[in-house]
């Protein structure tokens, strides 16, 4: 047995029997393959990380019992189980047998990527897969996906076409992930896996998160617990249409598959073409969902969206101030009042644009990317001007895939847009909207420039939101050839990802939002774009509790926008208190989503003061602070609890929000986690608004202490009594002395 690179995250191993092992290792995980030239791939393990010898000897790993299941399953040979690939070659047979050709091994230099990429062939045609695995320095994460190559003289159809597949020992794995709707984005869901196909899929065509997500985890002892446990995560990271499927079959087995969903997108793949997956990251952690959940926020910091290490400016938005009613005495005024607030950035939303038609709702001028000099006679610049003249930044709201029947581009290009080729067309939001044919390569080159000239013209915009609010209704590329009307989905995401490539290597220190009609694009195949998103439309800090804890499954608090928002809220009419409202929205990326003149003088106090401590001891923590969930809504405790631990153990920032009011009905008292037991911390309360500080206010605990015990947080406030009300919500910093 020879080591080929014992010290690489992947060591090779040729055993002069038969067998030659891939290990990819992770500091704590290790997955290994047995990838003997002239067979089939197969997965024989992934969980804890295994020393090299025993992950380098298959014969001794499987003398434990552990089966070699297909790494790749195919259709052809085996076609009771459920395949990753299918194809239909050019002379009609549906049959694949790809065998084991080559392992190499790349390093990335910029990133110290490791990548493991075994060249499966076809036994008869000359069709081959690529199965990559890449791992990064110091994360518990493996992304995994294929690219599929058509040696052949004629085209092949693509009918199934995964990223990867995973199998999972049969047990009481139980499944948990996100699911919702529009203003309800991001609820977890945990179930037992039962037998049977449990599928996960999404066909919105262009927001990909508002039902369904593409991140799962999976927990391998029972009923999954936040603290302990086997978990294993998967996060397809694609902007499409997905599909997950998970079987349970007959077997001993669960068989995890995740990729782009085929279903109306047979992909033709022309002869010498290559078809590129995206990637399926997978991680495994024996601390419970929330050690996988720490495992995602890590990689994602490290490499899955933009800016993660730089600390994100608090920002007022005008939305849910003014909706459409833009005008230059009220952008001026929002841009003086968020100065006044001590925030640093103002964005003006939806409303500013349109010349021919003006955007005074949502039923036309979307194209039209010209400022409507009627409400803003100093234009862009002018707003711009005023910002820095007040000390902070200004950003801009987009929504450069769409366009409206009623618009100048429309009218210049109707052939520029997704529609039926000969029926009649279906429209999104307002009865008009229609969505860019961005597989259209001079579509692309106009929506790259839409961007380009607004950031060219004025370079004094630091933000956009960009946003994106219809579904792909129509099936019609007026661009792609009648044998290619299949692509149609994987070309448009193709054509958005060059677009934002471009902007991207052009504009590098612009802060983009990513928005979709709220959170619909939460999903890692876009982040590496965008610095944030937008969790939902749905801004009333009650539900925020539980769709901010969902997202907290797969994406870090810096990602998460979280704006303060007004009372009655706007979509649930619920009452709720200023000091619940900051405390909820001072969880993610904290901003203001309200007229600040309708605040009261004391509401604008608390704000003004919560955004100064929100960027003195809150940002620092949550910029690379890693999430212990405490106690979860979902529990039925009526309370909720989380906390954000520096990677240093020197800070940390807890949550607890009250859920529901309590008469002689109590509440457990939270342990907290994630500290560091010898060292003690000091508590300082934020945004407090007790006439006497809390008991334990200035005190010391011990990391010990405070995770054995907790500390007793009472449901109310010492206010006077016409101040009281039944909400409840405390945030504490905690410093180590
Ligand atoms: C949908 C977004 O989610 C909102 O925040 C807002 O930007 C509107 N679009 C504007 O039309």
């Amino acid at each position: 047995m020879k080591a080929l690179n014992l010290i690489a995250a992947f060591v090779l191993c040729t055993l002069p029997a038969f067998a030659e092992s891939v290990h990819i290792a992770t500091p704590n995980t290790s997955m290994v393959l047995d990838a003997t030239r002239g067979k089939h791939l197969k997965n024989i393990y992934y969980g804890s990380r295994l020393d090299d010898a025993l992950a380098s000897d298959v014969k001794a790993l499987k003398s434990s019992g552990l089966s070699a299941m297909e790494a790749y399953p195919q259709y052809g040979l085996m076609n009771n189980r459920e395949a990753a690939i299918g194809v239909i070659h050019a002379d009609g047979s549906m049959t694949l047998d790809m065998i084991v050709d080559a392992v190499k091994e790349s390093t990335d230099k910029k990133t110290g990527a490791k990548t493991v990429t075994v060249t499966l062939k076809d036994s008869y045609y000359p069709f081959t897969v690529d199965v990559n695995y890449r791992t990064y320095p110091a994360l518990d994460v493996i992304e995994t996906w294929t690219a599929i190559t058509n040696g052949e003289k004629e085209t092949v159809r693509l009918q199934q076409f995964d990223s990867g597949y995973l199998p999972v020992r049969r047990g009481d794995v139980w499944l948990s992930h996100l699911y919702g709707a529009q203003l309800n984005e991001g609820h977890l869901t945990h179930e037992p896996l039962t037998p049977g196909m449990k599928v996960i899929v999404n066909r919105d065509g262009i927001r990909n998160s508002h039902t369904a997500h593409s991140e799962i985890m999976l927990s391998l002892d029972g009923k999954p617990r936040e603290t302990e446990g086997r978990v294993i995560g998967a996060a397809l990271c694609y902007s499409g249409n997905y599909k997950l499927r998970i079987d349970t079959d007959q077997h001993a087995w669960h068989h995890v598959f995740a990729g782009i969903d085929p279903d109306n997108s047979e992909y033709i793949l022309s002869p010498g073409e290559t078809f590129v997956t995206p990637e399926l990251a997978l991680t495994y952690s024996t601390e419970g969902t929330g050690g996988a959940s720490r495992n995602y926020h890590r990689w994602a910091r490290n490499h899955k969206f933009a800016h993660a290490d730089v600390p994100r400016k608090v920002l007022l938005n005008s939305w849910e101030g003014v909706y459409f009613n833009i005008d230059e005495d009220g952008m001026t005024r929002m841009i003086k009042d968020m100065a006044d607030l001590g925030g640093e950035l103002f964005v003006m939303d939806d409303g500013w644009f349109g010349d021919k038609y003006p955007r005074n709702n949502s039923k036309g001028s979307l194209g039209d990317w010209v400022v409507d000099t009627r409400k803003l006679p100093h234009g862009i610049q002018g707003l711009i001007d005023t910002a820095k003249a007040n000390g902070i930044e200004f950003g801009i709201w987009i929504e450069p895939e769409m366009t409206n029947v009623q618009s100048e581009l429309y009218e210049k290009h109707p052939d520029w847009v997704l529609k039926p080729l000969n029926h009649k067309t279906v429209y999104g939001r307002g009865g008009g909207q229609m969505i860019l044919d961005l597989a259209n390569p001079e579509v692309q080159e106009h929506v790259f420039t839409i961007v380009d000239t607004l950031l060219t013209k004025y370079p004094g915009i630091d933000y956009i939101k960009w946003d994106a609010n219809m579904a792909v209704r129509n099936h019609g590329s007026q661009y792609l050839a009648p044998d290619r009307q299949s692509h149609l989905y994987i070309e448009y995401h193709k054509g958005l990802r060059k677009v934002l490539e471009r902007i991207r290597a052009k504009y590098p220190d612009v802060t983009i939002q990513n928005c979709a009609s709220g959170g619909g694009r939460a999903n890692y195949g876009l982040m590496p774009y965008f610095d944030e998103f937008w969790v939902s439309d749905n801004t009333d800090a009650k539900q925020r509790v539980w769709l901010q804890w969902g997202d907290s499954y797969f994406f870090p608090p810096t990602l998460m926008a979280s704006h303060i928002s007004a009372s009655p809220d706007h979509h649930s009419y619920r009452f709720a208190p200023m000091k619940y409202r900051i405390d909820v929205a001072m969880s993610g990326r904290l901003g203001v989503e309200m007229q600040p003149v309708q605040m009261t003088p004391e509401e604008r106090k608390m704000v003004r003061n919560a955004i100064a401590e929100y960027k003195q001891y809150v940002r620092p923590v949550l910029i690379d602070g890693d999430i212990y969930r405490l106690l979860a809504p979902e529990e039925g405790h009526n309370a909720a609890s989380l906390m954000y631990v520096t990677p240093q153990k020197d800070r940390a920032v807890f949550y607890w929000w009250k859920l529901e009011q309590y008469q002689n009905q109590h509440a457990p008292r939270v342990r907290m986690a994630g500290l560091d037991p010898k060292r003690k911390y000091v508590i300082r309360e934020l945004n407090r608004i007790d006439s006497k500080p809390l008991s334990f206010e200035g005190k010391a605990f011990s990391g010990k202490f405070l995770m054995d015990n907790g500390l007793e947080i009472p449901y109310g406030y010492n206010v006077p009594k016409d101040d009281r009300n039944d909400f409840g919500s405390r945030v504490l910093y905690l410093e180590a002395q």
